[in-house]
């Protein structure tokens, strides 16, 4: 944990990006400490949230001139009408520039007001209070900010970095358990990408689990920001998950979608003889041991997955895949269609 800062029973984590950096703060009840991170010339802040988040008691105090903007619950909101939406009630506030959006939940919330804050008058800084697991893992750290398509997830949008991150670990105790398991699949996969970051995150607490995770994360991000190239080892697992999720017929938490993917993403590189048979092993393990599953739904249509393989955004060439192997997680192209059909086959 040398590279974490500990203050006051929170862990910070600096995300390195030059002049765009900032910290994630991670711990009970940070969502506390919002009015110290909103710069001193900041006369407003549009705060956008959810219902059920607001429900739960989880609320915030930016400590200047605020108004909240409700937004509806889940993925859904992703809308361009949306964006619309918000930047009309912002512009008819009066939000300027100088301003800022704090947007307090998930990562749908965080997302799309993340987007908005990147559009609106061409760029209001941000601050993300993340309050679900996989929000504090995933979304609110990067600035991947966007909304959907008809034609897919997150076709719009934009890279803007938030000033600060706050993850709430109080706020995990609102979750249910499925909106935990989708967060733990994020989890395991960051025990294959972090290289000796990622030794032992078997055996911490939850806030430093997700801290070891964010460090991970945010080295990452340090190093490829744009995603260009190194970034892409975020997606290990999520071929297969993005096209379980797209089918849509299988009920499954995003999470578990990872998880799975994880797994069949072992078992073709150990098909590819880029891995050992142990190291399927281990990924079974991790994943096993979060209570996540390591098979195919038995009604999956394999042939229908194959397809989705190469609708997949990150396919730019044919079908990629992120691949474990000797130099670590690595995008590998052109992958053989058949080869990735036989190895479906084998995980049901
Ligand atoms: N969720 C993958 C990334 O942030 O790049």
């Amino acid at each position: 944990m040398s590279a974490y800062i500990q203050l006051d029973n929170a862990i910070c984590v600096p995300v390195e990006l030059a002049e765009r950096s900032y910290r994630v703060w991670i711990g009970p009840e940070v969502r506390h400490r919002l009015a110290d991170v909103i710069p001193a010339d900041v006369a407003r802040v549009a705060v956008v949230t959810q219902s059920a988040v607001a429900a739960a008691g989880i609320t915030v105090d930016p400590g200047v001139e605020h108004r909240v903007f409700i937004v509806d619950d889940g993925e859904q909101v992703k809308t361009l009408s949306r964006v619309e939406q918000l930047c009309s009630e912002f512009a008819q506030w009066g939000l300027t520039r100088k301003d800022a959006v704090v947007a307090v939940g998930g990562g749908a919330v965080t997302d799309l007001a993340g987007f908005v804050a990147a559009v609106y008058h061409r760029g209001v800084r941000v601050v993300y209070v993340s309050t679900t697991l996989l929000g504090q893992i995933d979304a609110s750290v990067g600035g991947k900010t966007g909304v959907n398509l008809p034609e897919g997830k997150n076709l719009v949008g934009a890279f803007w970095q938030p000033l600060a991150v706050l993850c709430d670990t109080e706020a995990l105790g609102t979750l249910s358990a499925a909106e935990m398991r989708s967060g733990l699949g994020e989890i395991a996969k960051y025990h294959f990408i972090g290289g000796s970051r990622a030794d032992g995150l078997e055996d911490l607490s939850l806030a430093e689990r997700i801290a070891r995770c964010v460090q991970i994360k945010a080295e990452v991000v340090a190093a490829d920001e744009r995603e260009s190239g190194r970034r892409a080892i975020l997606n290990y697992g999520h071929t297969l998950a993005h096209a379980l999720e797209a089918h849509g017929g299988y009920n499954l938490r995003h999470g578990e979608a990872v998880a799975i993917g994880l797994v069949y993403a072992a078992e073709v590189a150990k098909k590819m003889g880029r891995i050992s048979a142990e190291r399927v092993q281990e990924h079974r393990n991790v994943v096993s041991g979060y209570d996540l599953p390591c098979s195919l739904p038995p009604n999956a249509d394999v042939k229908a997955l194959l397809r989705l393989f190469s609708k997949d955004k990150k396919a730019t060439e044919g079908v990629t895949f992120v691949l474990d192997g000797s130099n670590g997680v690595e995008p590998v192209t052109g992958l053989a269609p058949d080869m990735l059909l036989e190895v479906l086959e084998a995980i049901r």
